[in-house]
């Protein structure tokens, strides 16, 4: 199906209406229970797949733009020509579904799905999961942002309110930790990589050799230079190809922000109040605790 008969069926009801797929909501205007079913349980994964896996506002559209520049050896050509949603589709949206199942291997797909509901095909399979993180306060802040742009989902309110839902997993793709804990339970498994947006921003060169690794796609140092140079912040906001410039109004409200809005680690130190970063790191600690690991914003 296209965007174009999404756009037609689309009743003004239909505009910021959450359903619920096994506890977890989804805004009925892009995803539907069929859609969700169908990659649960009939998607075949192949083997030579490639899953840019994040909880939403993790830095998807940065992972996607390096792992499509790794894909074409650093050359920029594919990136500029062809929109990131058809390069490596959402494939649990109605549209990206259709896209995921017609693209030619390898493929790459891009997913916000927690792991229980991704597709049960993956863990028979040789397929790789790369798994990008985002310290949960700056995640917090990007969604409050774009939830004020993105037409599917409903107005974030006040961000007090926000915040609590927010913590509380009461936002589509659920809770955070949640989704963090479920994926990061896959950690020992030789097809499974996680890094984090922090370290994306702090060594993207040595980041990239890293995941090239992972994928076991070694590039020459004119190839590396390719994929750090377009995939940089100022490069990906000039190119419309993932600048979603392109993107339909009826889904993204580009008249107050944009959708590479900031681009930094931190933006929660001026977002957030303390009491507010108080009450978010007290049930951090809850959440988190047991679990043994570390991540870059854990330093003091
Ligand atoms: P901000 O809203 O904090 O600016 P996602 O792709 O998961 O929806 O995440 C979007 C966030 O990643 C946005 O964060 C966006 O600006 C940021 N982002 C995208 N590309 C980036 C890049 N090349 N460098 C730094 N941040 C990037």
């Amino acid at each position: 199906k296209s965007q174009e008969s999404v756009k037609v069926k689309a009743s003004p009801r239909m505009f910021k209406e959450y359903f619920q797929y096994k506890g977890i909501s989804f805004p009925r205007l892009i995803y539907s229970e069929q859609g969700l079913r169908e990659v649960e349980n009939e998607f075949q994964v192949r083997d030579d797949d490639v899953f840019n896996v994040t909880y939403q506002k993790s830095g998807t559209v940065w992972m996607l733009e390096i792992l499509s520049l790794i894909h074409s050896n650093g050359d920029p050509s594919w990136c500029r020509t062809v929109p990131n949603w058809d390069r490596g589709p959402w494939y649990e949206t109605v549209v990206g579904l259709q896209k995921a199942r017609s693209n030619q291997a390898p493929r790459l797909i891009s997913s916000h799905l927690p792991v229980q509901l991704f597709a049960k095909s993956f863990f028979q399979s040789k397929a790789k999961v790369l798994y990008t993180l985002r310290n949960p306060k700056d995640v917090f802040v990007s969604l409050y942002h774009f939830a004020q742009i993105f037409r599917p989902y409903k107005e974030p309110g006040q961000l007090d309110q926000f915040l609590e839902q927010f913590l509380e997993g009461d936002v589509p793709f659920g809770s955070w930790f949640d989704h963090v804990k479920g994926w990061m339970g896959l950690r020992d498994h030789e097809n499974f990589f996680w890094i984090t947006y922090e370290e994306l921003q702090q060594d993207l060169r040595g980041s990239v050799e890293r995941i090239c690794q992972f994928l076991g796609k070694p590039l020459e140092a004119r190839a590396l230079d390719g994929v750090v140079e377009n995939a940089s912040f100022q490069a990906m906001k000039q190119n419309k190809m993932c600048n979603f410039s392109l993107a339909p109004g009826f889904l993204l409200d580009q008249t107050q922000s944009s959708f590479l809005r900031k681009g930094i680690a931190g933006d929660w130190k001026n977002q957030l109040t303390k009491a507010q970063s108080e009450n978010f790191d007290r049930i951090y600690q809850e959440q988190m605790q047991g679990l043994d690991l570390s991540f870059p914003w854990d330093e003091p």
